[in-house]
């Protein structure tokens, strides 16, 4: 009998989404043309509410080149999936079960949850209750852990590098300093990557807490030398020292009071009066997730995707398809799920910045 699968995205949208969900599908429909293929719309918010489309062969072709989602995605953090489907119905379902009960009804022989950290949290919890569910890794932030490469880092990275090189040529023109925000709420790797692909001089990281003094002494220290412009790259997630020594709920109380607007913004102010030059911000915000995947994407995505049809073959549930030693593997969602994967700062990359010169504001 023909397999029903399955199919939703979750969490912040990315260019490889569609790429992998045509990978999926292509390996499905090539092996057995009567596979059932159901999408669930907008995320788990579909799953939990029984929104779904029969989703024919002929959608998962021309979407390579499409960024975005063609199923929508939402956010449903993962932490509120013991809570009620309707806050209203305290004897109704909580979403987690609404969601169990949503596979059982239709039937399904597999889900296939295409999401991030949280969402990948959300499918262990589903394997947990029996549901046979496989897991794709998808961020731009590209933090999950067990796997080097996420779909849609690629793609955020090139644009990022893209935004730092256009900056690059107004930065020269005017002799200024420009900080650019680039995502990444906790971890560094689009900032630094992007960073040193784009040149910039000083990259800041969630990883590495910076000081204000650094970060000035090397904008002015290339001003003294005569090098007309400075080009920070700050993380979404950036912080001080100071601030790094603060809880969580103390960090978002501080800067609540000062009306934080963002780690560009704070740092722009703190530099007030103190730069040589002038200061000018940059924040390309989600621009970097848009637009159409890199050609090292779609590749990834179809490798990845295909992967996931034969884990589905194979009855390989509760995992998800990695890339370890830069190949196609296999590996528990929950463990990777579970595991914040951030910039060691002991990577060579790290290294190789610092010995070209680029300040990471942790220097004395
Ligand atoms: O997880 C991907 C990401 O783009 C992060 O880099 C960023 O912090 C966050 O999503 C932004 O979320 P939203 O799209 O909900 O504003």
């Amino acid at each position: 009998m023909s397999l029903r699968i399955g199919m939703l995205t979750s969490g912040g949208d990315c260019q490889g989404l569609n790429p992998t969900m045509r990978g999926v599908a292509k390996a499905l429909f090539e092996k057995d043309p009567g596979t059932e293929i159901l999408g669930f719309l907008d995320g788990y918010a579909g799953l939990m509410h029984c929104h779904y489309r029969k989703m024919r062969s002929q959608e998962f072709s021309g979407i390579l080149t499409l960024g975005g989602t063609i199923l929508g995605t939402s956010r449903q953090p993962y932490k509120q999936m013991d809570e009620r489907l309707y806050p209203g119905k305290p004897d109704g379902p909580t979403k987690l079960e609404a969601m169990v009960n949503s596979y059982k009804e239709m039937r399904l022989d597999a889900l296939v949850v295409l999401g991030g950290n949280g969402s990948l949290k959300s499918a262990s919890l589903l394997a947990d209750q029996g549901l046979n569910v496989i897991g794709l890794p998808k961020t731009i932030d590209n933090d999950l852990g067990l796997t080097e490469e996420t779909f849609g880092f690629n793609s955020a990275f090139t644009l990022a590098t893209q935004v730092i090189d256009g900056i690059h040529t107004t930065a020269t023109s005017h002799g200024r300093v420009f900080i650019i925000e680039i995502m990444g709420h906790k971890v560094g790797w689009l900032a630094l990557y992007s960073g040193i692909a784009g040149g910039a001089d000083i990259i800041l990281l969630p990883e590495i807490p910076y000081k204000l003094n650094s970060v000035l002494k090397a904008i002015n220290t290339r001003e003294k030398h005569k090098k007309r412009f400075s080009i920070i790259v700050i993380a979404e997630g950036a912080m001080t020292v100071e601030e790094a020594q603060l809880s969580n709920k103390e960090l978002e109380a501080s800067r609540a009071a000062r009306g934080f607007r963002g780690a560009c913004y704070d740092l722009e102010d703190a530099m007030e009066g103190l730069a040589l030059q002038e200061v000018r911000v940059a924040v390309p915000g989600h621009f970097v997730r848009g637009g159409s995947p890199s050609a090292y994407d779609r590749l990834l995505s179809t490798e990845l995707g295909v992967e996931a049809a034969k884990m589905i073959w194979e009855k390989d549930f509760g995992r998800m398809p990695v890339v370890i030693n830069g190949r196609i593997d296999r590996t528990e969602i929950k463990t990777a799920a579970f595991n914040l994967k951030k910039v060691p700062l002991d990577s060579p990359i790290i290294e190789a910045a610092r010995l070209t010169g680029i300040s990471f504001g942790d220097e004395d």
